[in-house]
């Protein structure tokens, strides 16, 4: 019998038939929560929990311990699917498995795709622990999602990429952040490889090119839901600032500092779009 190549595709479509089943109904809205973002679940009332290293396909974690769970449930009155941890490009994962994720929430009916990160600060009007409604990206991964054999059932070969951000759905963060009086930024985000934190003269470089915000993460998940036709709204945490004139050192700790004291802002907007949808 000839041995048929088992696909990319095969993988999705097997992961979200494996979640039919264990699940029963699938939300249409799914949250990719970044580090030190967790906080959310504790608002979720969970239906279903499942470890990542139970899902068919899912990239197992190098970490020890915690390697992250998709939680079902209801938050501000919709049915949602969120993820705690994410895959990250610099662990070692491939853009294929950091997206894996995106894709099956695509599969299983996923329409609106919420993300969160911790992100440097170069705009000099922010703060640490600022809330930036991520308006655009920049990506400098040295690898896009998308290389290699695509397929039309996913998505077009040339995605355009003119409103990775939903307006609408930014022109309703910002109407929540004004009635609830919120102090709320916009910017770019730009995307990078990591693990390194930038360098002064490298915060200054992306901050010269149009970036406000810097990361290691969310531009390959955006990229992927964009290219499956998906809307997004993107919020990033200001966890530290740099620049050529901030001598303040970034670390794992602080970063993880600053996200948890500014969770709380990141999810009242949430749950109060969540309302509104
Ligand atoms: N640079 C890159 N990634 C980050 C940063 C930063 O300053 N802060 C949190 N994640």
């Amino acid at each position: 019998m000839e041995k048929t190549e088992r696909t990319y595709l095969d993988m999705i479509k097997e992961t979200a038939s494996w979640l039919r089943s264990e699940v029963g109904e699938l939300p249409k809205i799914g949250i990719i929560l970044g580090t030190g973002l967790g906080d959310l679940v504790n608002y979720i009332d969970i239906k279903t929990e499942i470890d990542y290293h139970t899902i068919p396909n899912f990239p197992v974690s190098t970490v020890e311990g915690h390697s992250g769970k998709l939680i079902f449930g209801m938050l501000g009155g919709k049915y949602i699917v969120a993820m705690q941890g994410r895959f990250h490009f610099y662990e070692g994962y491939d853009m294929k498995q950091v997206t894996f994720p995106v894709r099956v929430m695509k599969e299983i009916g996923v329409e609106i795709l919420f993300v969160s990160n911790a992100a440097g600060g170069m705009n000099k009007e922010f703060m640490v622990g600022d809330v930036m409604v991520i308006t655009d990206h920049i990506n400098l991964f040295p690898e896009n999602p998308l290389r290699g054999r695509n397929f039309d059932e996913l998505g077009p070969r040339f995605p355009a990429m003119t409103e990775p951000y939903s307006q609408a759905l930014i022109n309703m963060a910002d109407d929540i952040a004004k009635e609830n009086k919120i102090r709320i930024m916009h910017g770019v985000y730009v995307g990078t490889q990591g693990p390194t934190f930038e360098t002064p003269a490298e915060y200054e470089y992306f901050r010269i090119i149009g970036g406000d915000a810097v990361g290691m993460s969310t531009v390959p998940e955006v990229i992927v839901a964009n290219h499956a036709g998906m809307r997004v709204f993107g919020v990033s945490v200001i966890t530290d600032l740099g620049g050529k004139d901030i001598k303040e050192v970034p670390t794992h700790e602080e970063v993880q500092k600053a996200a948890i004291k500014a969770q709380p802002v990141m999810t009242s907007i949430i749950t109060q779009m969540l309302e509104r949808l």
